[in-house]
């Protein structure tokens, strides 16, 4: 029987605090932000401000390091961009760049103050206990046309018994506007939208060993939802 952690007890876990995994990616380049996430992140913005008026808004979940999100506000140097980084742990490169905040704590308690244009979760879910949640949470905090991606591996959504749900969630998953790249292993939706998946979070195993990038990864559990518990 898997023994499955809490928020607070995967927080202190090792493979959460795991020193080995790459917190530091930068923008571009063949381990970058634009390849991960397979959007050109620079272009992307400075579109959006071209058209004027509005100031564009990107939130970084589990940022790291927060090394890209440094270089993109150096790269776009407007005055419009303003950037939001969330790690659980402070270790923020710097120097400080205007427009650049930086919140140190878990995604799962974090509450926006507003909506934002573009919303990332680069490599970041594999550590995360309730993936679908925090999904689910993020699709609700995006503009009426803004963007969310994230690196998700769906070996790592299992059941209680631990055997990966596949394409009971991906149908779910599809239904509620989200596209899943199950070569990239990536998810991504457009615009604001209210998520109401059919799963019900358990708990988290931190010994599921390492997943695809070839480190120690967290196993999320979940219950359908729709079937009557006992
Ligand atoms: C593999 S690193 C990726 C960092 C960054 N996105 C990058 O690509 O350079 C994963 C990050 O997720 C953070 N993390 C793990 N669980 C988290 C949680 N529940 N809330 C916030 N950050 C978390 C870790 O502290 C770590 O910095």
């Amino acid at each position: 029987m898997v023994r499955l952690l809490d928020n607070e007890s995967l927080e202190r876990s090792s493979v959460v605090a795991n020193r080995a995994m790459n917190r530091e990616r930068g923008l571009t380049g063949s381990n970058g932000y634009g390849r991960e996430l397979g959007i050109d992140v620079v272009d992307l913005i400075t579109d959006r401000l071209a058209r004027g008026g509005e100031p564009f808004h990107w939130l970084d979940l589990c940022c790291g390091t927060g090394t890209a999100l440094l270089e993109c506000a150096r790269l776009v140097d407007d005055p419009g961009l303003r950037i939001t980084g969330v790690d659980l742990v402070d270790f923020f490169a710097g120097p400080p760049h205007a427009g650049v905040e930086f919140v140190t704590g878990p995604v799962e308690s974090f509450v926006p103050r507003r909506s934002f244009d573009l919303v990332t979760c680069v490599h970041g879910l594999h550590y995360v206990g309730d993936k679908l949640g925090v999904l689910a949470r993020a699709a609700s905090w995006l503009t009426a046309d803004g963007v969310l991606v994230a690196n998700l591996d769906l070996a790592a959504v299992v059941s209680a018994e631990g055997r990966p749900w596949g394409r009971r969630l991906t149908g779910p998953l599809r239904a509620a506007g989200f596209d899943y790249d199950s070569r990239r292993r990536r998810v991504r939706c457009v615009g604001r939208r209210q998520v109401d998946l059919p799963f019900h979070y358990l708990g988290a195993d931190d010994q599921a060993g390492p997943n695809y990038t070839g480190q120690p990864a967290v196993n999320s559990h979940y219950a359908d939802a729709t079937r009557p518990v006992g």
